[in-house]
């Protein structure tokens, strides 16, 4: 039913601005979750763990779909074992000027430059308080995924990552620290050993003893792959979260587009450095994110050893039927 409604809306979406599409959804999402929810179908329960949780399904949300946390209760329902929310930062900022999202339709891939935009840890965290004292927060575990705000110099960054995750951990089954986003200047080199490892540090002593996920890039070398592992086990990470997007161009965009690029063509390249992460990750858990799109590269990425995938892209394309059909396609394994 909804996946029905997805296909009538889908051309009148995909002739809009895409993030202004984003909102839109996103606005319906909010407002409507309840109806929609009702619409949906979770798919078969397909049990997983990961870092100590019990999911209902391996499959989960990206980061960056709903940074906000507007829409918890309907993710639920369309099947997802598990959610993340961000990246947020500790002050609200409007991120990167638009347009900043683009299609790359034929390719089923997207090219975003958004730079954080969010509302901030104070007015996320007073959001998710009531939702949990209306009585509807979700059965599913939430992980808080969390970034500096544009304007705090490096040197400062590790004080940016413990404010956010101090303000919203009491809401989180998870924490994630995003260095790894291509589109706030600099912060990808917060995934050298230093830097990360004090970034961890603060994160991990605000933490409560909840699970602390590193978020990789795609564009890492093997070296440093290596290296973001030694400090995520001698830091005390539950686990490591591969792949954000990349800077790279795995198909060609004629019109050049700045920003990360994620989507189908983004799997080879996250699978590659996924094989290269959990070799070197041994019993640390690894998420696998990059371009899942439906139940045979879901299932290759659990193969290959990772305890749980996310997706974000997939769902712009396939539609709000795709995890239920993920989790249809992995129960019959
Ligand atoms: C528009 C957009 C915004 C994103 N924002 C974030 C973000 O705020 N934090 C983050 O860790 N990842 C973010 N991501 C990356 C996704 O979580 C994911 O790692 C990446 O898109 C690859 O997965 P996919 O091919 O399934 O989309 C974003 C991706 C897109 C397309």
């Amino acid at each position: 039913m909804l996946d029905l409604l997805y296909l009538l809306s889908r051309g009148v979406l995909f002739q809009l601005d895409p993030e202004r599409a984003h909102e839109l959804t996103l606005w319906g999402a909010e407002r409507f979750g309840r109806l929609l929810g009702a619409l949906a179908r979770r798919g078969p329960e397909v049990p997983a763990q990961l870092c100590g949780l019990e999911l209902r399904s391996p499959v989960g949300l990206a980061a960056g779909l709903d940074k906000n946390a507007v829409a918890l209760p309907l993710w639920e329902r369309l099947g997802f074992g598990f959610v993340e929310i961000g990246t947020v930062t500790p002050r609200p900022q409007v991120g990167n000027p638009r347009p900043r999202v683009h299609r790359l339709k034929q390719a089923r891939a997207l090219i975003n430059a958004m730079g954080f935009p969010n509302e901030g840890a104070e007015a996320i965290g007073a959001r998710l308080e009531r939702l949990r004292k209306a009585g509807r927060w979700p059965k599913i575990p939430i992980g808080v995924n969390v970034g500096k705000n544009k304007d705090t110099p490096a040197a400062e960054a590790s004080a940016d990552y413990r404010s956010a995750a101090a303000r919203l951990v009491e809401f989180a089954d998870y924490l994630v620290v995003n260095v790894s986003s291509p589109n706030t200047p600099g912060l990808r080199a917060l995934q050298g050993k230093d830097d990360l490892a004090r970034i961890l540090g603060a994160v991990v002593e605000v933490s409560g003893g909840k699970p602390v996920l590193i978020k990789l890039s795609p564009d890492l070398e093997d070296e440093p792959l290596a290296e973001a592992v030694e400090v995520a086990r001698e830091g005390g990470a539950a686990g490591l979260i591969a792949t954000n997007t990349t800077i790279t161009r795995p198909v060609a965009d004629p019109r050049e587009h700045k920003g990360g690029f994620s989507g189908r063509p983004l799997f080879p390249l996250a699978k590659g450095r996924l094989e290269v992460l959990l070799a070197a990750a041994g019993d640390l858990p690894v998420v696998g994110v990059g371009g899942v799109d439906g139940p045979e590269r879901a299932g290759a990425l659990l193969d290959l050893g990772c305890a749980a995938v996310q997706l974000y892209t997939g769902l712009i394309y396939e539609g709000p039927g795709l995890p239920a059909r993920i989790n249809r396609g992995l129960a019959k394994r």
